[in-house]
């Protein structure tokens, strides 16, 4: 559909975390269609799950992407984490740690000989729409050491992760706080905050686990947030509080007046979408967290061949990433025909009122939560490939179930799939 008849359309993935490798593994299998190259600027696969000790940038000059630390454990089981069809090693227990995931996706680029498609080493610098005739191509610089080259591709699929680039809010009083403000992606091992008191900012992911890892060392750690109280047991060192309003010099004044002593403020708050490589005139904008013009937060409307894989935020990841990719697939290789752009962009509006009308604000445009199990079986009937099984879903909601009451616990829970739809749970694992 979009490329020459008969000719292999050329495809550029960048990067090669676990939705660059998904995108490589799906457009090699269908190796005459596709003729797929892989940039990735770190000098190996796994992208967020490559652990490092450096903060800050790597010997080589690169922004550290990982925001792992030392005692991550997953917060989703192995058994819905994996790729359908792709499960981690039996012997795991079901949360395993960081090392256990960037060895399945080293396995993974293994198993799918990935490697003939990606180049390491090699930074993606510009992403630029050139025309050729009535079609767009895509003019890709990318440099490995000095070297810089220029490629030429019919469509571009952007893999390039999201949690990279942190998002630090403004505290009023920040400047005379005299304690150490930081934050999680720079977050790595416990020992530095060994009898602190802690204030971990947002109650997310990060501020639920990383607050319950520094509390293992920590005289106190106080997790404050704007959302409802967290109804979880939690260890004695752990309390909540509402948000800050702002900071003194020793102090945290939180948002219902209360005001305590505090150490260290290890600010949860997230992270930025960030696109460095994309020249303006793809047209592709940020506004307040929410990427536009993207259909089905995926397919930019104006130029349908430049695509992103994992956008949506609150998801389960990998089988997400695995129907964005061969729904663009579908689309690339003309099984799934398009909506016109008048039409793509009305459903991306709509998708968007829909939200504000929920009463969220505009950076939560690409949080699904409830919302992904719906999302992901429009991607798979619309693009005419198979559903994920409705077991990935129930245990998923499972251990959302559990985790609600018990954070400190939920990670010792063993579970199993046993069919289609179901799912069992095993013994615990001693903690
Ligand atoms: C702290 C933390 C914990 C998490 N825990 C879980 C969990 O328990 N379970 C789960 O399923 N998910 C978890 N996630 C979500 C995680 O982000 C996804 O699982 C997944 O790894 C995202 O993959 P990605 O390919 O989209 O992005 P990334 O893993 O970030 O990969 C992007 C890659 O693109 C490369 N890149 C960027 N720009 C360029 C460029 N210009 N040129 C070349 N290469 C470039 C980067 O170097 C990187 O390797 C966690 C995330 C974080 C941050
Ligand atoms: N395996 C694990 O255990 C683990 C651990 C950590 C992270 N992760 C993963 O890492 C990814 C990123 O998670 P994340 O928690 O870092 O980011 P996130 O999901 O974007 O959450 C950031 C939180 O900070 C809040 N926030 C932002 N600014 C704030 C402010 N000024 N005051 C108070 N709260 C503020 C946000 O509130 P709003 O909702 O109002 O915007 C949001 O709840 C996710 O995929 C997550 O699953 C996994
Ligand atoms: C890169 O540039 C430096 C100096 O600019 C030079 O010394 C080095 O040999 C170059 N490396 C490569 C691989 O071209
Ligand atoms: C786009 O598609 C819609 C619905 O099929 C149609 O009504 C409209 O006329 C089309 N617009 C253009 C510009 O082709």
């Amino acid at each position: 559909m979009f490329g020459h008849a008969m000719m292999k359309l050329r495809v550029a993935v960048i990067g090669g975390g676990a939705a660059g490798l998904c995108a490589l593994r799906h457009l090699s299998a269908c190796g005459e269609r596709f003729d797929p190259v892989g940039f990735e600027q770190l000098d190996g696969v796994g992208g967020t799950w490559r652990y490092t000790d450096h903060i800050g940038t790597m010997e080589n000059g690169i922004p550290v992407q990982s925001s792992m630390y030392r005692n991550l454990k997953t917060n989703l089981p192995k058994e819905v984490m994996a790729f359908p069809g792709f499960p981690f090693p039996q012997n795991l227990p079901s949360f395993v740690k960081h090392e256990d995931v960037l060895q399945y996706l080293t396995d993974y680029y293994q198993h799918y000989d990935l490697h003939k498609y990606l180049k390491l080493n090699t930074r993606v610098d510009l992403v630029e729409p050139v025309k050729a005739g009535t079609r767009t191509e895509w003019s890709v610089t990318y440099s490995s050491e000095n070297q810089s080259q220029t490629g030429q591709f019919d469509a571009v699929i952007v893999c390039n992760g999201h949690y990279a680039v942190p998002l630090v809010p403004h505290l009023e009083g920040e400047k005379s706080f005299q304690g150490e403000i930081t934050h999680s992606h720079d977050y790595r091992v416990p020992d530095v905050y060994k009898d602190k008191v802690v204030v971990c900012l947002g109650a997310a992911a990060s501020g639920q686990d990383v607050s319950l890892d520094i509390a293992t060392v920590a005289n106190k750690v106080i997790i404050s947030h704007n959302k409802p109280s967290l109804k979880t047991v939690l260890p004695s060192n752990v309390c909540q509080q509402t948000g800050i309003d702002r900071l003194t010099e020793k102090t945290a004044v939180f948002t219902n007046g209360k005001e305590e002593p505090v150490d260290v403020i290890m600010l949860c708050t997230g992270y930025r979408y960030s696109f460095p490589f994309l020249s303006p005139n793809c047209a592709v904008n940020i506004e307040d967290e929410r990427v536009t013009p993207l259909y089905k937060h995926i397919i930019h409307t104006r130029y349908p061949t430049l695509s992103f894989i994992g956008i949506c935020k609150t998801i389960c990841p990998f089988p997400q990433f695995e129907n964005q990719v061969r729904f663009v697939l579908s689309m690339l290789d003309g099984s799934m025909p398009l909506p016109n752009q008048t039409e793509m962009e009305r459903d991306t509006e709509k998708d968007f009122q829909a939200r504000l009308a929920e009463g969220l604000p505009t950076r939560h445009a690409h949080s699904m939560g409830p919302r992904q199990w719906a999302y992901n079986d429009m991607l798979a009937h619309m693009g005419g490939f198979e559903v994920i099984p409705p077991a990935v879903q129930n245990l998923y909601d499972e251990v959302h179930r559990v985790r609600v009451t018990n954070l400190p616990g939920y990670k010792r829970k063993q579970y199993r799939l046993t069919g289609e739809d179901s799912f069992q749970e095993n013994e615990c694992i001693g903690s």
